[in-house]
C-alpha cells in the first residue's frame, strides 16, 4: 500500500558550521526556507542548553518561519524548566522531548521515560495543554513505549542510532526490535516517526516499518549537501522515501 511519509529535515548543523566561525554565514533560516522549497515537510531544530549550534535568535526566526510557511517546526528540547519556558513562548506545531548531557557529541540515546514518569508526564501535560504535539524520543523498547504512553505523549520518535550503526545480522535484528515496537506504539494510539543517523539507504530500508509515517533526518542531509547542494539532497531524499513507501527501489 503507498503512503507518503513526512520528511522533517533537522538544520541544526548548518549552525555548527556557521558557528565555527561565529559569522551569519550560513544561515539556518535559508536552509529551512530551501528544504521547504525542496520538499521538506516541517523543520527540525534543536535547542541544546550549551547553544552549541542552534541559538535562541535562530529559534526566533524558524518559529516566524515555519509560521508564515504554514509548516510545522519541530522543536527538540531537554526535559528542563529553560526549555520548556521557550516551548511555551513560541507555541511550535511539535515539541520532541530529548535526553541531554553536555559531554555528548550528539543525541546517544533515547529519553529514559520509563522510571521518569514523574519528571516527563506534567511537561507532556503543559506542552500538550497549549496545543503542541508532543513527541518522545526513546529506544524501540517495550517499556519505553508503554511509559510514552503512560505519560500521555501522543508521538513517539525511535532513535534509529544503533540501527544505522551496526550491519549484517545485527541491523536485521534492529529493524526486528523497531517493527515490534511500531506495533506496539500503534496499537497503543501512538504516532510513530523515526531518526538519528539516517541516510538515503537507511531511510529507504525502515520504511518497510508501515507505523512509521515521519522521518527527521539532519547530520547526512547536510552533510550531502556540501557535495550535491541542499536542493538536491534533499530531493533525492525525498525519491528515495516515496519509492520506498509505495514498495519501489529508488
Ligand atoms: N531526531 C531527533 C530527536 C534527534 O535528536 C536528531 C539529532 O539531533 C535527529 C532526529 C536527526 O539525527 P541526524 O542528524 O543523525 O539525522
Amino acid at each position: 500500500m503507498s503512503r507518503r511519509v513526512r520528511l522533517g529535515v533537522n538544520i541544526d548543523h548548518v549552525a555548527t558550521v556557521r558557528n565555527a566561525r561565529g559569522g551569519a554565514h550560513p544561515d539556518p533560516a535559508r536552509a529551512a526556507e530551501q528544504a521547504l522549497s525542496a520538499g521538506a515537510d516541517g523543520i527540525t531544530a534543536h535547542l541544546r542548553e550549551d547553544r552549541r549550534h542552534i541559538t535562541d535568535a535562530d529559534i526566533d526566526v524558524l518559529s516566524a518561519l515555519c509560521r508564515r510557511a504554514d509548516r510545522p517546526l519541530n522543536f527538540e528540547m531537554a526535559v528542563t524548566d529553560e526549555m520548556l519556558a521557550i516551548a511555551l513562548r513560541h507555541k511550535p506545531h511539535a515539541a520532541c522531548l530529548v535526553p541531554e548531557r553536555r559531554e555528548e557529541v550528539t543525541t546517544e540515546g533515547g529519553l529514559a521515560v520509563a522510571g521518569h514518569e514523574a519528571r516527563i508526564q506534567p511537561v507532556v501535560r503543559t506542552l500538550s495543554d497549549v496545543g503542541i504535539r508532543v513527541s518522545l524520543f526513546i529506544e524501540p523498547s517495550q517499556d519505553q513505549v508503554a511509559a510514552a504512553n503512560a505519560v500521555g505523549a501522543q508521538v513517539v520518535e525511535f532513535h534509529t542510532g544503533r540501527y544505522c550503526h551496526v550491519s549484517g545480522t545485527e541491523r536485521a535484528g534492529e529493524l526486528e526490535r523497531l517493527k515490534a515496537a511500531a506495533t506496539q506504539a500503534h496499537a497503543l494510539g501512538l504516532e510513530v516517526h523515526a531518526g538519528h543517523g539516517l541516510d538515503f539507504a537507511t531511510a529507504a530500508e525502515i520504511l518497510v516499518i508501515p507505523e512509521i509515517v515521519e522521518l527527521n533526518i539532519g547530520h547526512f542531509l547536510i552533510g550531502e549537501a556540501v557535495f550535491v547542494g541542499l536542493d538536491a539532497a534533499i530531493r533525492r531524499m525525498r525519491t528515495a522515501m516515496d519509492a520506498a513507501s509505495s514498495g519501489l527501489n529508488a
